[in-house]
């Protein structure tokens, strides 16, 4: 059966309705886009097969990759021609041996002993951004927000006084709007040419003396770093938030053991997959067989993580919030050679904001109901666009 796709969240706590019977279905399901049919990858273990698979590419140059199939028109010459020119150093679309290349130089800057040294400086962050905060604010632009923003822009090496301006255009990007793709990547091809005169003690600053890559690669990297490097955790801290002051019990058991924050940030991730098939977007480059099912050299793939990480053949009562469930299995960071490079840094950075935040502010309440919170449905990382808080 052909399914029409794509389909939206009708809860938030929760992935679209229809994953559970895509999912009871088959490990892969065949869907419709208005340009040509994909496959859906429903369950956990053939999510983690595809996307560990070296005869399926990311590559959205590859024939058959599904995003030309969202439209009902293939993309126009010219409009591919500027897709190249802005794709340059976008490695999270490249395969190996090129991604390699980006993955390699930039791995030792989000090792686990880089991010454990910068415990302290994101401990700083969410200590004055939290001091600052005040009964009342919206917590996504007093705190959820402006916390991992500040980190990789001192990483980066990109001056946090031009926030609103990558934020906005962020902002635009993940709904869709690519328009906004030139502006971000001319900002930051005059921020790398002017450290190419004098590279800091940044991360822009180390790969240019590296000397690995050419100036246009450094400039999509940057870009790449700069929009996943805050608008993910960005969603996530707020999100996390509403769930743990809907679910007192699970706060309760952190407040009695603060040493379950860790696995509690690993549940986080995997039951609210805030980043899911947009991302997983791939094309086979070989005929195989996944999950019993005959997929051919240039079809079109979504992997659905948010799916993967409910699927009962993986994790026990996977629709329940638990936060000493203990599981590091899921794909909320995704699987293989494109598994998120800043996944160390999202866990500290999320481990240390919503630990102190519910230490410091033990009475922390969101004011309004969740029917009158505003949610990311058609965004390509989902989120609450705002959450009032008061104590
Ligand atoms: C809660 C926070 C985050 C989530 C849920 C998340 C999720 C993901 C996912 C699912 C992928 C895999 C995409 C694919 O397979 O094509 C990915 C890749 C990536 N993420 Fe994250 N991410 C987060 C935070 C971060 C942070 C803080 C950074 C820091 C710069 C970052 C940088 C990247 C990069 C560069 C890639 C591409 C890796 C590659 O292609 O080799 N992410 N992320």
């Amino acid at each position: 059966m052909t399914h029409s796709f794509p389909v939206q969240r009708s809860c938030p706590f929760a992935p679209p309705d229809e994953y559970a019977t895509f999912r009871d279905e088959a490990p892969l399901v065949r869907a419709q886009l208005p340009g040509g049919k994909v496959w859906l990858v429903t369950r956990h273990a053939e999510a983690q097969q595809v996307l560990r698979d070296p005869g399926i590419s990311t590559n959205p140059m590859t024939p058959g990759h599904p995003n030309v199939m969202m439209e009902e028109e293939p993309p126009t010459p010219e409009q591919l021609a500027m897709f190249m020119e802005f794709a340059i150093g976008q490695f999270i679309d490249l395969d190996p041996p090129e991604h390699t290349r980006f993955r390699k130089l930039l791995i030792p800057e989000f090792s686990l002993r880089r991010v454990r040294d910068m415990r302290p400086g994101i401990q700083e962050a969410v200590d004055t951004f939290l001091s600052e905060m005040k009964p009342g604010d919206d917590l996504v632009q007093a705190f959820g927000l402006p916390v991992p923003s500040l980190v990789i822009c001192q990483l980066l090496g990109v001056p946090y006084e031009d926030r609103d301006f990558f934020h906005s255009r962020t902002r635009k990007l993940v709904m869709g709007d690519f328009t906004v793709l030139p502006e971000i990547r001319s900002y930051l091809d005059g921020l790398v040419t002017e450290a190419e005169k004098q590279p800091g003690d940044n991360l822009i600053g180390r790969v240019i003396k590296s000397e690995v890559l050419a100036h246009d690669e450094i400039v999509g990297a940057a870009v790449l770093l700069l929009i996943a490097g805050h608008e993910t955790t960005a969603n996530m801290i707020p999100l996390s938030v509403l769930s743990l002051v809907r679910n007192p019990d699970q706060l309760a058991l952190l407040r009695a053991d603060p040493s379950l924050w860790p696995q509690a940030v690993e549940e986080l991730l995997r039951y609210h997959s805030i980043v899911d098939w947009v991302a997983f977007d791939r094309v086979a480059t070989t005929d195989q067989e996944i999950g019993g099912v005959q997929v051919r050299a240039g079809e079109g793939i979504y992997v659905l993580g948010a799916s993967a990480n409910r699927d009962p053949r993986a994790f026990e009562n996977p629709d329940v919030l638990d936060v000493t469930r203990g599981d590091r299995h899921h794909v909320a960071f995704g699987y293989g050679v494109h598994q998120c490079l800043g996944q160390n840094l999202a866990r500290a950075e999320l481990e240390i904001a919503l630990r102190t935040l519910f230490e410091r502010i033990p009475g922390l309440t969101v004011t309004v109901p969740d029917e009158e919170l505003t949610f990311k449905y058609g965004a390509a990382v989902f989120g609450v666009e705002a959450l009032p808080v008061s104590w």
